[in-house]
C-alpha cells in the first residue's frame, strides 16, 4: 500500500520503518525534513525515506497520523487540500476528541482511530528505539472507516499484536479513563506510575475513577467504580516503573495532551450534568502548570 505518516516523531518513526520492512511503499510528511532523510530503528539497516512529497500524498492509499492531539485538527488543515476522498484516515495518539473535528473537516474520508501502547523513543531526528512491546487496537469512527477492518491484518503485519473493534470508542474510553486517573497525578506530583500505589493516593485515586466510571456509564460503557479502580491500581502495578506521558511533557515544558485526556472526560461530564470536582481540580492544576512553562 501508498502510506504516508504525518508527524514521523518516536511512534511515527517506529510504524514507518516497520511498515517498510513489510512492504508497502512509506513516505513521511514533516515540518522537519526535506525531500529525504534516512531512519534507522534499533540495529535493522537505516531506511531512505521521501519526505514531503504533494504526489505521494495525493496517492495515499493510507494516511497515518501520528502527530499528537492537539496538532491533529491543525496540521490536517493545512494537507486537507493536497488528499484524496479515498485516503483512509488513520489517527493514533493518546486521549480523545480529535476524532470528531476531523470527520467535519474531510468528511468524505473514511476515518479510522486508534492507539498503541508500544513504546518509542528517538533520540536523535533519524533514530527510532523501540523502548518497550505492546499491542495497537484500532476501529473505524465513521462509515467509511469501519470498513477498513483488512487494515488489521496490514498492521498485524507489520508490528503486532493489533486489534480490530467493531466499537472503538469503548476501547479508547476504557483507556481514556486509566490515563485521567494516572497521568495528571503523576506528571503534577513528579513521580513515576508505581508511586501512585503508596497510600497516600489512594484516596484521590478512588474520587477520580469514581466520578470517571459515572461518565463512561453515561456514554453507554458498561464498567464500575470498583472494576475501574481495580484496573487502575493492577496499570500502576504492571507499570510501575515508567513515566506517564504527561509527566514527560511537563517536566520537559512542553505542552501536554491534559485537553484530550481529562479535558475531554470533563467536556462529556458537563454534556450529561455529572459533577467531577476532582478531575477539574487535576485539571486546572496541569493548566496552571502549563501556564508557567518559560
Ligand atoms: N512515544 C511513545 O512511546 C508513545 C507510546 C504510546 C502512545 N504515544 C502517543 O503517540 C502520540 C505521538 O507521540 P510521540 O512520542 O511519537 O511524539 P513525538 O515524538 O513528539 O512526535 C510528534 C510528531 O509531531 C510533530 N509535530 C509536533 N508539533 C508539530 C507542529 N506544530 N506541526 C507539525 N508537526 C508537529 C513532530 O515533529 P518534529 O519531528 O519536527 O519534532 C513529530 O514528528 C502521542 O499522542 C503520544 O501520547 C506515544
Amino acid at each position: 500500500m501508498n502510506i504516508v505518516i504525518l508527524g514521523p516523531g518516536a511512534i511515527g518513526s517506529l510504524w514507518a520503518c516497520h511498515l517498510s520492512r513489510a512492504g508497502h511503499s512509506v513516505s513521511l510528511w514533516s515540518r522537519q525534513h526535506n525531500n529525504s532523510i534516512y531512519l534507522q530503528q534499533d540495529h535493522n539497516p537505516a531506511v531512505q525515506f521521501t519526505c514531503n512529497s504533494k504526489e505521494k500524498l495525493a496517492s495515499a492509499d493510507v494516511l497515518l497520523v501520528t502527530v499528537k492531539a492537539p496538532i491533529v485538527e491543525p496540521t490536517l488543515e493545512q494537507i486537507a487540500p493536497s488528499l484524496a476522498q479515498e485516503t483512509i484516515l488513520v489517527l493514533m495518539h493518546n486521549g480523545m476528541g480529535t476524532a470528531e473535528a476531523i470527520n467535519t473537516l474531510l468528511p468524505n474520508n473514511p476515518l479510522v482511530i486508534g492507539t498503541t501502547t508500544h513504546g518509542a523513543f528517538r533520540p536523535k531526528p533519524n533514530q527510532v528505539l523501540h523502548t518497550g512491546n505492546g499491542y495497537t487496537e484500532f476501529g473505524g469512527f465513521n462509515e467509511g472507516g469501519k470498513r477498513c477492518d483488512f487494515l488489521q491484518t496490514v498492521f498485524e503485519h507489520a508490528l503486532p499484536k493489533v486489534t480490530w473493534h467493531s466499537n472503538i470508542l469503548s476501547a479508547l474510553w476504557h483507556k481514556l479513563a486509566i490515563n485521567c486517573a494516572i497521568n495528571p497525578l503523576t506528571a503534577i506530583n513528579q513521580v513515576k506510575n508505581g508511586h501512585l500505589s503508596s497510600p497516600n493516593y489512594q484516596k484521590t485515586i478512588t474520587s477520580l475513577t469514581a466520578e470517571i466510571s459515572q461518565v463512561l456509564n453515561a456514554e453507554g460503557i458498561d464498567t464500575s467504580s470498583e472494576s475501574l479502580l481495580s484496573k487502575v491500581n493492577q496499570v500502576i502495578e504492571a507499570t510501575s516503573e515508567n513515566y506517564s506521558s504527561m509527566h514527560q511533557d511537563i517536566v520537559h515544558q512542553r505542552p501536554s495532551e491534559i485537553d484530550f485526556i481529562t479535558g475531554y472526560l470533563l467536556q462529556r461530564a458537563k454534556a450529561h450534568n455529572i459533577s467531577v470536582p476532582t478531575n477539574e481540580q487535576l485539571f486546572q492544576h496541569i493548566k496552571q502548570i502549563e501556564q508557567n512553562h518559560d
